[in-house]
């Protein structure tokens, strides 16, 4: 593609967020220079027969897999020595191999150092979170997508996988820890210095109920902001002079590296939903 940029914007805070209109495997290598970004967090087309505007999210399987892999390569050449690459892939009921067989193409280039569960939906029995809690009955949150199926439980969870290099790449667990909802265990736990606790692997995150899909929601697939804006707080914000997304779509992790300041790079084949991208990014501004 020639020319510049689709877009130069900058965050509330002054940080850039570049966009290529682009193929992405070739923009890494083009846009990027070998080992500059530190985290790499994004979502592919997941090959499901999703209807983008035209990529065709339906290939023959081992051409897919085959072009996740030269997708791991060209992370490969972008990524910094200690950076994360966050891989958000999820499978379907009848095809629930399909994120592992993902993460495989990765496994010679990169050591898997984090399997965390995006739970989209969850119900909980009142009956087991104790008194506690507080819960006048059975709680069910979330986005559902009813099934109809005599096999299948609706599914109602993505993986993030956090690749690294070695596997030894510290994490800032507790940016994106949570407050102990028994306070004497502050007290109990020697390795409890605040009132915060690991979160654990499991990320409860639903979607925001929407009114209009086409309006409010103008693109097929995306993530909530807040997905990759815990990546980047996992990875530790003061560690991230670049984070990239090769798949950026309209933008939530354009608008998570702008609403933490960190600089950013995304890529996506279509002006439709880098137009959406910019405009989210834009009324950042204008946030509280
Ligand atoms: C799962 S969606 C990403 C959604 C994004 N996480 C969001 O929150 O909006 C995958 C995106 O990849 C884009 N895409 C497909 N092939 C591409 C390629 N070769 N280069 C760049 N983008 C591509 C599609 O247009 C689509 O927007």
């Amino acid at each position: 593609m020639p020319g510049g940029p689709f877009a130069s914007l900058t965050g509330p805070s002054g940080s850039p967020v570049t966009l290529w209109q682009e193929d992405s495997l070739a923009g890494l290598g083009r846009r990027l220079s070998k080992g500059s970004a530190d985290v790499v967090v994004t979502s592919p087309p997941y090959n499901r027969r999703v209807p983008y505007r035209s990529y065709r999210d339906d290939r023959p399987r081992q051409e897919y897999l085959r072009w996740m892999e030269r997708l791991g390569r060209s992370v490969d050449r972008a990524l910094s020595e200690r950076g994360s690459f966050f891989l958000n892939v999820g499978g379907s009921p009848s095809d629930p191999w399909l994120p592992w067989d993902v993460a495989g193409r990765m496994r010679d280039r990169f050591v898997l150092q984090n399997v965390l569960l995006w739970v989209k939906s969850i119900a909980i029995d009142r009956a087991l979170v104790g008194e506690t809690a507080g819960l006048a009955r059975d709680l069910v949150v979330g986005h559902y997508k009813p099934l109809k199926s005599n096999r299948y439980l609706h599914g109602a969870h993505e993986y993030v996988f956090q690749f690294t290099r070695s596997g030894e790449v510290p994490i800032d667990r507790l940016a994106v820890g949570i407050a102990y909802s028994d306070k004497s265990n502050v007290k109990r736990w020697r390795t409890a210095s605040a009132d915060r606790r690991c979160r654990g692997n499991v990320w409860f995150l639903p979607y925001t109920t929407i009114r209009r899909r086409s309006a409010d929601r103008p693109h097929p697939a995306p993530f909530p902001p807040e997905l990759p804006e815990r990546c980047l707080r996992l990875h530790g914000i003061s560690r991230v002079r670049l984070a990239v997304d090769p798949f950026v779509g309209i933008g939530a992790s354009a608008m998570a590296a702008a609403r933490l300041g960190v600089p950013f790079i995304g890529f996506d084949l279509e002006s439709e939903y880098l137009d959406e991208t910019r405009r989210r990014v834009e009324a950042l501004r204008t946030e509280d």
